[in-house]
C-alpha cells in the first residue's frame, strides 16, 4: 500500500509541478551563482546584495556590555551581552516581546515608539547598540539603513524608506529617554556570521556564511571588495565586506503552479519567491493549500472534511511528520489510514524539495567565492532560525544534498555551527566595532 500511496502523492505534485526531483542542483546552482554577480554589479537583479559596510575581520570584543537588538519576524528581544575580559560573552538580560505589526497594521510612529518602550528597562546598561533589523534594509557607511521594505508578512505603515536607528533615536527622544548612543544596524544574517567566527576562532576557515531559516531566510557572506561593483566609491578596494544576499528575494526558481497560486494570496504578490518555497512563516500556509488542492483532487478518501482546517502552520506539519500519530489538526482531519500514509509523503516532499534548495542556496555562495575546496580548511556555516532547528527531518534532507552533491559531486567542504543566540552575540559584536 505504502508504495501506491507515494506514487499517488508523486503524480499529484507532478501534475502541479511541486516534485522536488524536477529541480536540477547543478543548473540551478549555476543560476544562483549568476544572479549573485548581477546584484554585486548593479539592482538588475532578484538577489539585493547589499554591502553592509561591515569589514570581515577577526572581531573580539573584551570586557564590555553591548546593548542587543533583534527585530525579527515574529519575536522583538531585548538583551545585554557581557564579554569578559578573554572575549567569553554571557547574557545578563534578556527580554522577549511580539514583534510590532505583526498582529495587524500599526503607524510607524507606534511601530518607534513600542521599540523604544521596549528597549527603555536596558538602556542604561551601555552605550553601544547593536540592532539586529532582519528585514530587507539599505545600507549606509554610518551603519545606518533605510528600510527598502517589509517582508514576512509584518505591517507598519510609513517605514518603508525611513533611516531605522535614527528613527527610532527620535522615538526615545520623544519619551524622554537617553538617545545619546552609538547604534549599528545590521541584518541577522550578518549577525549570524559574526556570532558563528566568534565561536570558533581558533579554527581555520576558508570562509563564513551565515544562514537563516526561521520565518523567512536569508544568507549572508563576506565578499572582496573588489568585486562589488556597485560601490565603486567606497575608499577600500581591498579586504573583505560582508554582504546580505537577501536570498529570500531570489526569484529564479522555477516554482511550481501550486507556488504561482499561493504567492498570489499573499501579501506581496511576486516577491520573495525563494522564501515562500522554503521558509517558517510560509512552509505550513502552502501545504495548507497543496492540501486543499489534493483533496479536490481526490488524492484521498471522499470523507475528508477540510473545513475543520482552517489555517495550518508550519509547526503542525513539523509535528505530523516527527509523529504523525500524536494528536494534531492533521492527524485528527486526516483519519484513514492511506491518507494518512498519502499526507506524509506530500508534507515530506515539499520538506525535501525546501532542503533540497537551501543546499543549492549555501553551494552557490561556495561555488561563486571559490571557497571550501580543501577539506582541511571548510566553510563556517553557522545557522539560525527555528525552521531549521526545530525540524530535524528537514536538517536530515539538508545534509543528505550537503553530501550528495556539495561534497561528493562538487568537492565542496563545510562545517554547520549551530550555537545558541549566535544573532545576539553577533549583534553585540556588531555594536561593538
Ligand atoms: C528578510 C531578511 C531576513 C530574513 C531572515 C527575510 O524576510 O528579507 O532581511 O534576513 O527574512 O530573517
Amino acid at each position: 500500500m505504502t508504495d501506491k500511496n507515494r506514487t499517488a502523492v508523486k503524480d499529484f505534485l507532478r501534475t502541479y509541478r511541486m516534485d522536488y526531483k524536477d529541480i536540477d542542483f547543478i543548473q540551478n546552482c549555476n543560476e544562483f551563482a549568476a544572479e549573485m554577480k548581477r546584484g554585486l554589479a548593479s539592482s538588475e537583479s532578484s538577489l539585493s546584495m547589499i554591502p553592509t559596510y561591515i569589514m570581515d575581520t577577526q572581531t573580539t570584543v573584551k570586557g564590555e556590555s553591548i546593548i542587543a537588538l533583534d527585530a525579527g519576524g515574529t519575536n522583538l528581544r531585548v538583551s545585554v551581552v557581557d564579554f569578559d575580559s578573554e572575549g567569553h560573552a554571557s547574557i545578563s538580560y534578556f527580554q522577549k516581546y511580539q514583534m510590532p505589526g505583526t498582529q495587524g497594521e500599526i503607524s510607524k510612529t507606534d511601530f518607534f515608539d513600542t521599540i523604544a518602550g521596549y528597549l527603555a528597562p536596558a538602556l542604561s546598561y551601555s552605550d553601544k547598540i547593536g540592532f539586529c533589523f532582519s528585514y530587507p534594509t539599505e545600507m549606509s557607511p554610518d551603519k545606518d539603513g533605510t528600510l527598502i521594505k517589509f517582508t514576512k508578512e509584518v505591517k507598519a505603515s510609513g517605514v518603508a524608506g525611513v533611516k531605522i536607528c535614527e528613527a527610532l533615536k527620535q522615538a526615545l527622544k520623544a519619551r524622554g529617554l537617553d538617545a545619546d548612543k552609538k547604534m549599528v544596524l545590521l541584518n541577522d544574517g550578518v549577525a549570524t556570521l559574526l556570532g558563528g567566527k566568534a565561536i570558533h576562532p581558533d579554527k581555520v576557515y576558508s570562509g563564513n556564511i551565515g544562514f537563516i531559516l526561521g520565518t523567512g531566510t536569508n544568507t549572508a557572506y563576506a565578499e572582496n571588495m573588489e568585486a562589488i561593483l556597485k560601490i565603486p566609491q567606497h575608499p577600500s578596494r581591498t579586504g573583505q565586506m560582508i554582504i546580505n544576499l537577501e536570498s529570500g528575494g531570489y526569484g529564479n526558481i522555477r516554482g511550481g503552479i501550486l507556488d504561482e497560486s499561493f504567492d498570489s494570496q499573499t501579501a506581496d504578490p511576486g516577491k520573495q519567491k525563494f522564501e515562500k518555497m522554503i521558509s517558517g512563516a510560509y512552509q505550513g500556509k502552502l501545504l495548507h493549500l497543496v492540501i486543499k488542492q489534493a483533496v479536490a483532487d481526490h488524492l484521498f478518501s471522499d470523507g475528508v472534511d477540510m473545513t475543520l482546517m482552517t489555517d495550518l502552520t508550519t509547526k503542525d506539519v513539523n509535528q505530523y511528520i516527527l509523529n504523525p500519530n500524536a494528536k494534531n489538526i492533521l492527524s485528527s482531519v486526516f483519519t484513514d489510514e492511506d491518507d494518512r500514509i498519502k499526507l506524509y509523503f506530500l508534507i515530506d516532499s515539499i520538506i525535501q524539495r525546501a532542503a533540497k534548495l537551501v543546499a543549492v542556496n549555501l553551494a552557490a555562495v561556495m561555488l561563486h567565492r571559490g571557497i571550501g575546496t580543501n577539506p582541511l580548511a571548510p566553510v563556517c556555516i553557522s545557522v539560525e532560525g527555528t525552521t531549521f532547528y526545530a525540524s530535524k527531518v528537514f536538517r536530515l534532507k539538508l545534509y543528505y544534498y550537503i553530501k550528495k552533491y556539495l561534497t561528493d559531486e562538487l568537492g565542496l567542504f563545510l562545517d554547520i555551527v549551530m550555537a545558541d543566540n549566535l544573532t545576539v552575540i553577533g549583534t553585540a559584536i556588531a555594536g561593538a566595532i
